[in-house]
């Protein structure tokens, strides 16, 4: 299999890393604006062109696509339609991965264009499940609505390790080794939630007893109603994909 990669930052890394751990024979095409190969020698005959580079990016990003070829694209927000329009070619399927797609872990959202072939469609969801799950999307709508969560999951989850860590950090006089214990204690609780199917609220109710330790950070948590922070954090993050439809 042959594959373009348009932009080739972290996420295009991270996905052409997982390809290529699972899929042999790979040959990849790259362009940036600050690598060595010029965008007309990117070959017209490949199998797959992934746009890679920012949403931002897109208005200046031109290359004559051929109505037969399938584009990946993986910019946040951007729609089928506006890349339809840019593009002219039909085939285009919108994936949103996130980064744990490098250790093949990634949460993949994908909405295909209903030009793809049954063929194409099972080959295109293959070839990504390389990256990890795939989760496919009925709408688009749906794609941009779960991005804040799988997207940006990672990067909201990091925010958390950190505030663990720094907390502990200031508890503990820094004398602990934190980082650790807390990447730990995160990918530990990750193992449940992948091998125990309860819901999340009755995994968090089997760890905390009443008037325990548990019980009272929990408690705190709904006092200053961290539900409603994270709600108002993903309408944001929904409000900004929508910015780049
Ligand atoms: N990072 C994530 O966790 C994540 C998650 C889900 C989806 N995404 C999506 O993945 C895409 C890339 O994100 P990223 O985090 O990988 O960005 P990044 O690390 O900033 O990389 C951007 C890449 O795009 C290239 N580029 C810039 N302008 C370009 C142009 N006009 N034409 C072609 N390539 C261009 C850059 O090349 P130079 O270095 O030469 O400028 C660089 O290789 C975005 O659309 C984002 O929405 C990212």
């Amino acid at each position: 299999m042959r594959i373009g990669f348009f932009g080739f930052g972290n996420m295009g890394r991270a996905i052409g890393a997982a390809l290529d751990s699972q899929i042999s024979g790979l040959e990849f095409f790259i362009y940036t604006p600050s690598g060595s190969t010029p965008l007309l020698e990117i070959p017209k005959d490949l199998d797959y062109y992934i746009l890679a580079f920012k949403p931002q990016s897109l208005e200046e990003f031109h290359f004559d696509f051929l109505p037969e070829h399938k584009i990946i694209s993986l910019l946040a927000g951007v729609s089928l339609e506006t890349l339809i329009r840019k593009f002219h070619v039909s085939k285009i399927a919108r994936f949103m991965p996130n980064t744990p797609a490098l250790y093949r872990e990634g949460a993949g959202l994908l909405f295909l264009s209903l030009k793809y072939s049954k063929d194409e469609k099972e080959q295109t969801i293959k070839m990504l499940e390389s990256t990890g799950k795939v989760f496919l999307m009925e709408t688009e709508d749906q794609l941009d609505r779960a991005t804040g969560f799988t997207g940006s999951g990672p990067g909201l989850i990091f925010e958390m390790a950190r505030i663990f860590e720094e907390e502990l950090n200031k508890l503990t006089d820094n004398k602990l080794p934190a980082r650790d214990m807390i990447a730990q204690t995160f990918f530990g609780a990750a193992t449940l939630m992948q091998n125990d199917s309860s819901r999340f609220s009755e995994l968090r109710d089997s760890v905390t007893s009443k008037k325990g330790v548990t019980y009272e950070a929990l408690e705190v948590f709904k006092e200053n109603q961290l539900q409603e922070i994270m709600s108002k954090a993903f309408a944001a993050a929904y409000k900004r994909t929508k910015e780049f439809k």
